[in-house]
């Protein structure tokens, strides 16, 4: 289990794509869960605490089930509460947290969905890193700051980690 967790705009689904693309290459069967393409298919899912948390708890299950049956499943949701990814954690055998540590000026200065300019006009609420808090991780197994680094880049340092730490 790569469990992706950085603020909108870190670059997680960016890297994600590219490493579920190489891991198919070889042949491993992967899936790839997404937060925005999970919301589109539970749509009642909001951004407060709770709701984040149900989300969380709900895509979790799903992914542990996965990888129950032998698939590698690489995950990517803000996911800003310890609480939620510890709760995953348990639930998983093998959960690597992967930090996308982007700094919040960093994505903010991205803006790849205009989303920080809404948050900050307070034409959003509950926005991670703006109105809503990030926790980041004490102990991910790997942190990734993007800043100033290719996207080649983050995926090597993702697929270097696999290897080291494979079964
Ligand atoms: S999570 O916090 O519940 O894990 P998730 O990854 O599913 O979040 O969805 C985050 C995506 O929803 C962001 O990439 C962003 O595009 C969008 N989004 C919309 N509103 C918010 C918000 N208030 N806070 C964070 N992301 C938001």
């Amino acid at each position: 289990m790569l469990w992706f967790t950085g603020l909108s705009g870190s670059g997680k689904s960016t890297i994600a794509n590219v490493v579920v693309k190489r891991l198919r290459k070889l042949g491993i069967d992967v899936e790839h869960l997404d937060g925005d393409t999970m919301r589109s298919i539970f749509p009642n899912t909001g951004f407060t605490r709770e709701a984040r948390q149900e989300h969380i708890k709900r895509v979790g299950f799903l992914a542990a089930m996965l990888e129950e049956h032998g698939v590698v499943v690489v995950a990517t949701f803000v996911s800003p509460y310890r609480a939620g990814r510890a709760l995953v954690r348990k639930l998983c055998r093998n959960f690597i947290e992967i930090y996308v540590s982007t700094p919040l000026e960093e994505c903010e200065r991205r803006d790849v969905k205009g989303l920080y300019r809404k948050a900050r006009r307070k034409e959003i609420k509950n926005f991670t890193g703006i109105s809503d808090p990030y926790e980041p991780p004490r102990k991910p197994e790997l942190a990734i700051d993007t800043t100033g680094m290719t996207v080649g880049e983050s995926v090597d340092l993702v697929m270097k980690h696999i290897v080291s730490v494979r079964p």
